[in-house]
């Protein structure tokens, strides 16, 4: 198993490239296999959740051609069997993406039940309702999910709940439904965007995506397309939060600074200083850090991918700070680890009551999930001495060479594969 070692106590300063959006691109390839024609995606980030989703469509005949590290050439013309099922794509959550690609594409498909992180109760009552309503059948046996239909027929739909998910299964099999499918209280993050954009490229027709009513007009098939993804809202976000965490300097580069917004009207109330330009965005934390209150909600709102980092931040600031997760019910797992560094947090429901300290000191702490552990890495980095984060595979999962864009930004960080490795380090950076 592999760590991270991090020296802390150093501003991060100087500017990193953001990568593609990891769930936007993990739709967009699920939705590839709705043509049979040969789809080229660009800008695709390099993290195990993509590569996983890749392998698991080259094991059902999907042709793909990865031609550089972020582009990859796809044909699903040679799609041999509707079952998707293998050892990892039960680890992530996304395969379930290839239930609304494939039911719209051939009115059957066959699905591991998802998994993903554990962060609470992760149901999908919602992607199955609204499979139904577009006449599918669709029932839970031996572990996965199966659903098919004679044909799919466009349906007005109501979400009960706001959710990324199921928005953009919905929308992928009501793409090749017959007739127009509306779909209320509709998520609007920017990959739900994205795909929308995607799919409309490939001869689709959708519209109002990023609104809370998206409308979708079937069409028989979808043809060709090339297609780059959009930027990683929350790699930006991490980054820009390190900085604040540090006391940094840092510019994020290939940025939609709109996708930002939340983000940086926090750093804002965390006493930062944020400058926007077309595509970049630079975050500067010179004084002490005040206190602040934060509630996660749907997009436009704070995110919950968002929220183990800024409870970090807000650790460090002066004041009582409060933080209410609202998606999801188990995700402040990591503040026992926090608490390790000497953060004062306590846990309520699904708040965070945070009473700031001057600063963490380095321990051995793991990370319990991808975005927590993105979060006890930048307490590293903001901490006297040393901390060795374990389980960094979570880590891996969404972030493109976490440890070496920190590196271009000062910080002393490595990854270790064993005890020896973590002495070395100790002994380098004294
Ligand atoms: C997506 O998960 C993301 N994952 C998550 O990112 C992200 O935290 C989440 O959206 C919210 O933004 C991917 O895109 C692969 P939801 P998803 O459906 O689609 C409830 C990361 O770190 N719900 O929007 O699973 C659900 O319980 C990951 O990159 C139902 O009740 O999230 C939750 O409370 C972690 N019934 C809320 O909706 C359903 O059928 C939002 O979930 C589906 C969801």
């Amino acid at each position: 198993m592999e760590q991270y070692v991090i020296k802390g106590g150093n501003p991060l300063v100087g500017e990193v490239e953001i990568g593609g959006a990891k769930n936007a691109a993990l739709a967009i390839l699920a939705a590839s296999v709705m043509t049979d024609e040969t789809v080229t995606i660009e800008n695709l980030p390099d993290v195990r959740d993509i590569n996983v989703l890749l392998q698991a469509m080259e094991e059902i005949g999907v042709k793909i051609d990865r031609k550089d590290r972020h582009t990859v050439v796809i044909n699903a013309s040679g799609i041999q069997t509707l079952l998707v099922e293998n050892e990892y794509i039960k680890k992530i959550r996304a395969s379930y993406y290839l239930l609304g690609a494939l039911l719209g594409k051939y009115k059957k498909a066959e699905v591991a039940l998802p998994g993903g992180c554990n962060i609470g109760s992760r149901p999908i009552d919602q992607h199955i309702k609204g499979f139904r309503a577009l006449g599918a059948n669709v029932r839970i046996a031996h572990g996965r999910v199966i659903a098919e239909a004679n044909k799919l027929s466009g349906r007005h739909i109501y979400m009960d709940v706001v959710t990324v998910g199921a928005t953009i299964n919905i929308m992928m099999a009501a793409a090749l439904a017959e007739g127009r499918t509306i779909i209320e209280n509709a998520a609007k993050e920017p990959h739900v965007v994205d795909l929308a954009n995607f799919l409309n490229s490939m001869g689709a027709n959708i519209k109002g995506a990023g609104t809370d009513v998206i409308r979708i007009r079937g069409v028989e098939k979808l043809h060709k397309t090339e297609y780059s993804v959009i930027p990683d809202q929350i790699e930006a976000g991490t980054f820009m939060f390190a900085a604040a965490a540090t006391r940094g300097d840092v510019t994020v580069r290939n940025v939609i600074p709109k996708h930002l917004e939340s983000i940086t009207a926090k750093l804002i109330e965390l006493g930062c200083e944020v400058e926007e330009s077309d595509d970049e965005v630079r975050v500067v934390s010179s004084g002490p850090l005040s206190h602040t209150h934060v509630k996660t909600l749907a997009y436009p709102g704070f995110p919950t991918d968002m929220q183990p980092q800024i409870t970090t931040t807000l650790a460090l600031s002066e004041g009582t700070s409060i933080v209410t997760e609202s998606i999801f019910e188990n995700r402040f797992k990591y503040v026992d680890e926090l608490a390790k560094m000497g953060a004062n947090i306590k846990v309520e429901g699904n708040t965070a009551i945070i009473d700031g300290v001057l600063k963490y000191t380095g321990a051995r702490i793991s990370a319990p999930d991808l975005r927590a552990g993105a979060a006890l890495v930048i307490a590293g980095l903001a901490a006297e001495g040393i901390t060795v984060v374990d389980d960094i595979y979570y880590i891996e999962r969404g972030y493109e060479d976490f440890d070496a864009k920190l590196r271009g930004l000062g910080a002393q960080i490595e990854k270790a594969e064993s005890e020896k490795d973590i002495k070395k380090f100790q002994l380098k950076t004294g």
